[in-house]
């Protein structure tokens, strides 16, 4: 059955919810094979292994017909140049989701196994992700970012589709500012 209405207090300044679900936290050691300099990372994650980002989830529960939403904050910081992101995921079952920018600089990667889409997010900015677009987040700037997103509960999330497809480019630091290169294996 459906669970009761709820009245959920998002702080955009601190990336929490509350009433508040279960708190995730990734660490590089947490996302071996997706830098393209893989040495650079397990040498920072066998160091002090910082955390890259967190995913603070609602109480809403991933089934059928609920509609969830996290706030997921991504660390400033780069990897062999590379900037902190997320692992990205493609959802099993199509279906939509909205990311709303929270706080901070980053992107939107988009990979549907041909194209490749970027969107740029900041505090107020929709990031709409159709059906069928894998995705992953990026910070870009040099002080957290912070978005939340609102996602079916049936979709599901497929973490091996981007292990095994890529996402169609990189992100690396250029100076103040980022490029966006071709995607290369780890
Ligand atoms: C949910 C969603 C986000 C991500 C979060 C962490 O469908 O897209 O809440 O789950 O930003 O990224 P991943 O899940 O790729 O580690
Ligand atoms: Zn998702």
């Amino acid at each position: 059955p459906p669970i009761n209405p709820l009245r959920i207090a998002l702080a955009a300044a601190q990336g929490t919810l509350t009433p508040e679900g279960p708190l995730l936290t990734r660490r590089l050691s947490d996302l071996e094979g997706l830098f393209a300099d893989e040495p650079a990372r397990k040498r920072a994650a066998d160091g002090d292994d910082p955390v890259v980002y967190t995913v603070a989830a609602s109480p809403v529960p991933e089934v059928a017909r609920e509609l969830p939403q996290s706030v997921t904050t991504i660390l400033p910081g780069a990897v062999g140049g590379e900037f902190h992101m997320t692992k990205g995921h493609q959802h099993p079952d199509p279906q939509g989701e909205i990311y709303l920018g929270l706080a901070g600089r980053g992107g939107l990667l988009l990979h549907d196994g041909t194209r490749t889409e970027w969107i740029e997010m900041e505090p107020g900015v929709i990031g709409y992700i159709p059906p069928g677009w894998a995705h992953r987040s990026v910070n870009i700037g040099d002080e957290p970012y912070r978005f939340l997103a609102v996602y079916p509960g049936s979709a599901g999330h497929d973490y091996g589709w981007v292990v095994k497809h890529g996402m169609g480019r990189r992100v690396f630091r250029d100076g103040a500012s980022y490029t966006l290169a071709p995607f290369s294996a780890a």
